[in-house]
């Protein structure tokens, strides 16, 4: 990217195009239009001449917060309760499905439609005694998790742990445990398959050999007067599974989660997948994280939009209102959303458009803009 045109160059450095063109003439650009494109050279000659230096606002507005006029400062007033967001984190086979799997078939809500029937990247579960709502988050390996990982959104509220009874802490842990100190939620730890080992003296021997691991990990658990609860559960036979569950209730009791939501919060939120389907079109799996998302929405993420046409939950069935912890499928986008993108909500599908443009422009900007950017502090310095 040794080259920018002229418009722009002034779009860079915050000035009339006009002025840029006349200055242009006088060191003997002739015919330069809008279009015209510079050279590196010839920047860093216009740049020295005209003492222009690149305003930092015009560094500022990137396309990474091309949108950032669409959020709202959170209105403390206006925050309500809402679930919990539970990811589920582990060593591989050491049972995160199957927990996910009995946690679905306990659901109260999943008896009432009779099993879960689609399967999408986020569920509802209502737990069976205290009635309360938990969204678990599956299979957090996945890219989308990744990409919000690294973009410093941390959706989660909590983090369960799964350790298998047999392997205690393996290399997949350590790293979770590792995500777990960086972002900060807080932490659970299940012990599973605890019916492998049926002589009791023998569970709590290995009972006892996974708490020292977790110590020695600086994990404070209630053992040794720290607060992270550890449950020893089996997703088989369903074994303190309830315990599992209540431990959750009481630690998001605790947190006491809230989320803006009133009738004039606008609706944020992340794609947990996309798809197209052969029927219906580009689909979008998508967790609210404030405001309340209704039929007729215009939402924006990426280089997309979407005038929700339809939404629907775990159970595929229409839903009529997604409120935050809430993971819905939402029909009505333009083109495929990626997973791992912020969403949205725009008032109009005119503004919409004009914002998606304009990060659009300022992608290209940046790609140019890159040598500029090195010039500015080079010239910064020379001027
Ligand atoms: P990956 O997704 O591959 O990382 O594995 P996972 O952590 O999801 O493990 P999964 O739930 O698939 O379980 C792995 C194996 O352990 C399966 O054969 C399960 O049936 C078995 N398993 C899981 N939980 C339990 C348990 O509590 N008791 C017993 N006996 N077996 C279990
Ligand atoms: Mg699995």
């Amino acid at each position: 990217p040794n080259y920018i045109s002229v418009s722009k160059l002034a779009n860079l450095l915050n000035c009339r195009i006009e002025t840029l063109m006349k200055d242009l003439r006088k060191l003997g650009f002739s015919n330069t239009t809008h279009n015209y494109i510079l050279s590196k050279e010839y920047v860093e000659l216009i740049l020295q001449e005209y003492n222009y230096n690149l305003p930092a606002s015009s560094l500022t507005l990137t396309s990474a917060n091309a949108y950032d006029e669409l959020k709202s400062p959170i209105d403390p007033k206006l925050l309500k309760k809402r679930p919990p967001i539970v990811t589920i984190m582990g060593h591989v086979d050491h049972g995160k499905t199957t927990i996910i799997d009995y946690l679905r078939k306990s659901s109260v809500v999943a008896q009432e439609h009779g099993g879960i029937t689609q399967h999408i990247g986020a569920f509802k579960i209502t737990t069976p005694i205290t009635k309360k709502n938990i969204t678990f988050l599956d299979t957090p390996g996945h890219a989308a998790f990744l990409k919000m990982r690294e973009r410093g959104a941390n959706i989660t509220d909590i983090i369960v742990l799964v350790i298998s009874i047999e392997d205690s802490i393996m290399p997949q842990t350590l790293e979770a445990i590792k995500h777990i100190k960086k972002s900060g939620n807080e932490l659970v730890v299940a012990i599973t398959k605890i019916d492998m080992i049926s002589r009791k003296q023998d569970r709590e021997k290995a009972l006892d050999k996974v708490m020292n691991d977790l110590i020695n990990n600086d994990i404070s658990i209630e053992k040794i007067g720290g607060d992270v609860q550890v449950v020893p559960i089996s997703a088989k036979t369903g074994e303190n599974m309830d315990l599992l569950e209540e431990s959750i209730v009481l630690l998001s009791d605790m947190m006491d989660l809230r989320s803006e939501n009133s009738p004039r919060t606008t609706v944020e939120g992340w794609v947990i997948e996309s798809k197209v389907k052969k029927t219906v079109g580009n689909v979008a799996t998508v967790l609210i994280k404030k405001g309340t998302l209704r039929n007729g929405t215009i939402l924006l993420s990426g280089d997309t939009y979407c005038k929700v046409r339809s939404m629907t939950d775990e159970f595929g069935k229409q839903a009529s209102k997604a409120e935050p912890s809430q993971v819905v499928e939402i029909l009505g986008w333009k083109s495929l959303v990626n997973a791992g993108d912020e969403v949205l909500q725009a008032k109009t599908e005119a503004i919409a458009k004009k914002l998606i443009a304009k990060r659009a422009a300022l992608l290209e900007v940046e790609k140019e803009a890159t040598f500029v950017d090195k010039l500015n502090e080079k010239t910064a310095f020379e001027l």
